[in-house]
């Protein structure tokens, strides 16, 4: 073989061997974000933050590692809105809390099944690390990062609540979804998208309210991995999370409850009040059928405290819906829950009932008396976000302070949609009720004096949204 025959060989080699490197390096990084595990190289999962007792002052955060990462730490300081875009980290100007690690045992998919709906589960552990994070200052942008003191999540923003009661022209708006629900990877996409679009309807929301179900297999860890990481800019968005019955006793090991050394939020039911707005969030996993005694004496003594009692509006977040006219409606569960909380509402006032597990559109008319009779109102609509909104202004005394109470379940905001016939029930006394075949995402804007819900379907295909409904409570 000639000199020039050789060299043709050699650089033809080292062409293929260039090519090869190249596509395995494609194939690391697509299968990478494949695996909802994009958001750093050091492996850092399910980033949650929640807000502590106090949203004024406190923040919590959860999130995973492998098991050889036992340091568990939140940095952060406040930013202007304009160093908050530049998503850079200045360690030098940082604040930090220590946290804690335990080992959690779970699993994942045996490898090859990761895209079937009822793959089989290998065990794997992870360390999943909380820090309660208090001494914040009121209405204050923070950026942040976690990790163990060398490797760092991708910085975030967070943002405390203000100082100051809702009044006539400055309240605030937060983003309610439900149900996401996904069994795999394709699921979660769509759960990308819907997230995407609510916040960019509301990129102002102050948090995101998730009704519950989040995962459709509480024991496989690679669908909550992609819960969390692939909507883009979640980790700048504290979640008031439900827990679902699909959550189960996983629910506590993603989302980081309460205080230090609080006992709230313990069996994943707590309540909060942002800009005097009292919200209380049940967990109807805690209970055999209807709530726990112990549930339901704190749900009582949450209600009749002094913050709910002088709130502008009192709202309830619960997963299993106790309200509603379709699917579930009639499980024993549920007329339990119908029987032992209905009356619980009604007593304290509640002006709305936040419910999900059924997935569909829901609204029934202001409710007294257990739900059994409709309460005396006026209609008007407004405009508002450029929709047409149906307000409700309910009559003083028609059998309790609120006037009545809402019951109103957006719909699910995954892949899962309710479209099985049901059976007649007079007794619920619905005002809109209606099969989905696109999730949803709804925003709620409060002031004093109103509260409107946007509730919008996602077009699966061409990712565009449409209002299902838009109504709100007029005071
Ligand atoms: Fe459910």
């Amino acid at each position: 073989m000639d000199q020039k025959k050789k060299k043709q060989i050699v650089i033809l080699g080292i062409l293929i061997a260039a090519m090869l490197i190249v596509l395995a390096a494609v194939l690391i990084i697509s299968s990478a974000v494949r695996n909802g595990r994009k958001k750093t190289a050091e492996n850092i999962y399910c980033i949650a933050v929640t807000f502590g007792e106090d949203p004024k002052t406190q923040k919590n955060f959860s999130w995973y590692t492998e098991t050889e990462t036992t340091g568990s730490i939140v940095q952060y300081y406040p930013v202007t809105a304009e160093e908050a875009k530049k998503n850079e980290f200045d360690a030098a100007k940082a604040a930090q809390t220590e946290g804690f690690s335990e080992t959690v045992d779970t699993y994942l998919p045996h490898e090859g099944e990761e895209y079937s709906a009822s793959a089989s589960l290998d065990p794997k552990s992870y360390m999943r690390h909380g820090a309660f994070v208090s001494g914040l200052t009121a209405g204050t942008r923070y950026i942040y990062r976690v990790g163990d003191g060398k490797n760092w999540s991708e910085p975030a923003v967070f943002e405390t609540a203000p100082d100051e009661t809702v009044n006539r022209e400055k309240g605030f708006s937060f983003i309610i979804v439900s149900d996401v629900q996904g069994y795999i990877y394709s699921d979660y996409e769509l759960w990308g998208n819907v997230f995407d679009q609510a916040y960019k309807k509301c990129p102002e929301a102050a948090f995101a309210v998730n009704l519950g179900d989040f995962v459709e297999r509480q024991e496989n860890a690679l669908v909550w991995q992609y819960y969390f990481g692939i909507p883009d800019g979640f980790g700048d968005l504290t979640t008031v999370p439900v827990a679902g019955n699909k959550d189960d006793k996983m629910f506590l090991k993603y989302f980081l409850l309460g205080s230090k050394d609080g006992v709230t939020g313990l069996n994943g039911y707590y309540s909060f009040d942002y800009m005097n707005v009292h919200f209380t969030v049940v967990n109807t996993g805690d209970g055999s059928k209807d709530l726990s005694k112990a549930q339901l004496k704190w749900l009582k003594r949450d209600l009749e405290s002094e913050n709910s009692v002088s709130a502008t509006f009192r709202i309830v977040l619960i997963h299993k819906a106790p309200y509603s006219d379709r699917n579930h409606a009639d499980d024993p569960d549920i007329t339990a829950l119908r029987e032992q909380l209905l009356p619980v509402f009604d007593e304290y006032n509640v002006d709305v009932v936040m419910e999900g597990h059924d997935h569909y559109y829901f609204r029934s008319e202001p409710v007294v008396e257990n739900g059994t009779v409709k309460a005396e109102y006026t209609t008007a609509t407004v405009n508002s976000r450029g929709e047409n909104v149906s307000v409700f202004t309910l009559a003083e005394n028609a059998g309790s302070a609120a006037g009545g109470v809402f019951y109103f379940m957006p719909g699910a905001s995954g892949v899962k949609q309710h479209s099985k016939s049901f059976r007649e029930m007079p007794e619920i006394l619905t005002a809109r009720s209606e099969l989905m075949t696109n999730p949803v995402f709804c925003i709620c804007d409060i002031t004093a004096d109103h509260i409107y819900f946007f509730t919008y379907a996602v077009d699966r295909y061409r990712l565009m949204s449409s209002a299902v409904e838009c109504w709100g409570i007029q005071k």
